[in-house]
């Protein structure tokens, strides 16, 4: 335990404390903005960095959610300062948000490291802004706090709840198949997303958040609270009284997030079903820590750790609002304690286990026991074999099961535009048992692995009934995806991984019991298909995206860059002053 604080420690002192010319320029222009120096002096500076913005619809209510973190703030005897960072807004950004997770990581480092400031508050939620924003604040190592966003209330269309995301893949495709009409679906798109806040299904937003909360950067129950819930605003103003406290107590994201940690974010993620970017995500956030986590662990607890939280789409009907009245994630936490190391440390300064006791199930159907859960085992499976060297994944919780085992003949597609032509064409011919798919959708070839991994299914095969075949590509999924979809798969095809290899007619062959994934190809026929293969040109000569090309990682290392490693290079000094 470091010693307590105090206020000529602070890392701001530094900026505002020395009798000096350059300390006068700091404080006068302090004083230009309206602050007198009792409003700063010997206080810790709280850095609120925030991803609101007008067009990410998730976050729409974080600009005035700022007012009340720095509430908190003051109330705790801090003087906080609200910078504005990145949005990735999942629902706009293209090509995909996932190419500038590293650039809100870096830009989250960077202010901070920058800036006068002695501890963050991160306000983020959509999707990539979660793991982009605890990336660079776990680099930076200052004692930071995570505010999730909270997830929308439950959709609405003629008396039925609508889940994000799931409910668009499924009456797109009730559409296609002739199943509902145009006016339905226009009713649809209009109640889908009625209030602010992260899709409310267990997609990679409420998953990461629930991670953020499981590995201890979140107050507790935090990560359940939905975003127009009065509680929400209570949540802000308390977390920014803690983080005044944290900064005294130098809590920083590395004393919280040890190897223990990241084993208790991972038992969450899979005890809630979660969105297989969890684990790209939760690669790269812990050896930002300096905690070596690869896939082998998610393996290892996908084979304990049953899927108990009954949400969408690994659960058959409800939502993170059911989840909340539900008891949230404290309780879900109650329930696999078997799986959690209880004495880790949290923001709170307490143990996870202080934090969860006496947590209550309201209701034991949205979170189960462990002896009736909703899936046996964890709700994501890792594949190897000559397809995958470094390895592939699928959500067993959220396909139809007879793909579990499965053979078939592929049908390849370079690009996602050739694909969306064959299955919208009834006269393709694609038969139950076709494997479809999409390459050049990886790190580097998507650019970004976009989240396509849901490949659509073919129309032919909708209008015989059916809705899942086995489908496979390098790309990602969206959370709130479902369906027979192996993704991720490592090393992509863009840069002469063996999916690059493949041909229409090969025999493609999965055992997700026996965690193998194989084309029938021999060796031999494989060494003269690499002997022929060329690389594709670059998809970017200049700018974000020549370096994103440059240094991206692939989907099994976390997709970071290599040069924001913890261990690329010597650590970056404080700035001078
Ligand atoms: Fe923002 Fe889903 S679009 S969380
Ligand atoms: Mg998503």
């Amino acid at each position: 335990m470091p010693r307590r604080k105090e206020a000529a420690d602070l890392r701001s002192a530094r900026w505002f404390g020395p009798a000096d010319l350059r300390s006068f320029g700091h404080r006068s222009r302090a004083m230009q903005m309206g602050y007198a120096p009792e409003e700063w002096q010997g206080r810790p500076v709280i850095a609120i960095v925030n991803t609101w913005s007008d067009i990410n619809p998730c976050h729409t209510h974080l600009r005035q959610r700022a007012e009340d973190v720095k509430r908190g703030i003051l109330m705790a005897g801090g003087f906080p300062v609200e910078l504005p960072a990145i949005s990735v807004s999942e629902s706009f950004v293209k090509p995909t948000t996932m190419m500038y997770r590293n650039m809100l990581a870096m830009e989250t480092e960077e202010l901070l490291r920058s800036h006068p400031v002695d501890g963050a508050v991160l306000m983020g939620g959509c999707d990539k802004s979660t793991p982009g924003l605890l990336l660079g604040a776990t680099s930076m190592n200052i004692p930071a706090i995570f505010v999730p966003a909270g997830p929308m209330l439950r959709g609405n269309w003629q008396g039925k709840v609508l889940g994000s995301g799931s409910d668009s893949w499924k009456y797109w495709d009730e559409l296609r198949a002739g199943k509902i009409t145009e006016a339905d679906w226009l009713g649809v798109e209009a109640g889908i997303a009625r209030s602010h806040g992260t899709c409310m299904t267990m997609g990679t937003a409420s998953t990461m958040t629930a991670i953020a909360e499981a590995v201890g950067m979140v107050l507790p129950g935090g990560s359940s609270v939905p975003a127009a819930d009065a509680g929400h605003i209570r949540l802000c103003s308390e977390s920014g009284r803690r983080i005044v406290e944290m900064v005294w107590e130098d809590l920083t994201p590395q004393r919280i997030q040890t190897r223990a940690a990241f084993e208790n974010a991972i038992a969450v993620a899979m005890a809630m079903g979660c969105s297989t970017n969890a684990i790209i995500h939760l690669i790269a956030m812990a050896r930002r820590a300096g905690q070596d986590i690869g896939l082998d662990d998610f393996e290892r607890a996908s084979r304990r750790v049953p899927v108990i939280g009954n949400v969408r789409p690994s659960g058959d009907r409800y939502l993170m609002e059911d989840f909340f009245y539900a008891g949230g994630i404290r309780a879900l936490m109650g329930r696999i304690e078997p799986f959690l190391h209880l004495d880790c440390v949290t923001c709170t300064g307490k143990t996870l286990g202080e934090n969860i006791a006496g947590a209550k199930v309201y209701n034991d159907d949205v979170i189960r026991t462990v002896d009736n859960p909703i899936y046996g085992e964890g709700s994501l499976a890792v594949l190897k074999g000559n397809l995958a060297p470094d390895g592939c994944v699928i959500k067993p919780a959220a396909m139809d099961q007879t793909f579990l085992k499965h053979s078939g003949p592929a049908f390849v597609f370079d690009d996602y535009p050739s694909l969306k032509k064959a299955v919208e064409d009834e006269s393709f011919p694609f038969t139950p048992d076709s494997v479809l798919v999409l390459r050049n959708a990886g790190p580097q070839g998507g650019p970004g692995m976009p989240e396509w991994g849901m490949l659509p299914m073919p129309k032919r095969l909708l209008k015989m009934g059916l809705r899942d075949m086995l489908r496979l590509s390098d790309a990602r999924m969206s959370g709130t995806s479902y369906g027979a979809c192996v993704l991720h798969v490592a090393p992509e095809s863009y840069i002469g991984g063996p999916l690059a290899l493949l041909r229409t007619g090969d025999i493609v062959s999965i055992d997700v019991d026996a965690r193998s994934i194989r084309m029938e190809v021999s060796d031999e026929e494989l060494a003269r298909r690499r002997a022929e293969w060329t690389p594709p040109p670059a998809r970017y000569e200049r700018g974000y995206g020549w370096m994103f090309t440059k240094h991206i990682q692939q989907a099994n290392e976390g997709c970071d860059f290599d040069f924001l490693r913890t261990d690329f290079g010597a650590p970056v000094a404080e700035p001078a002053i």
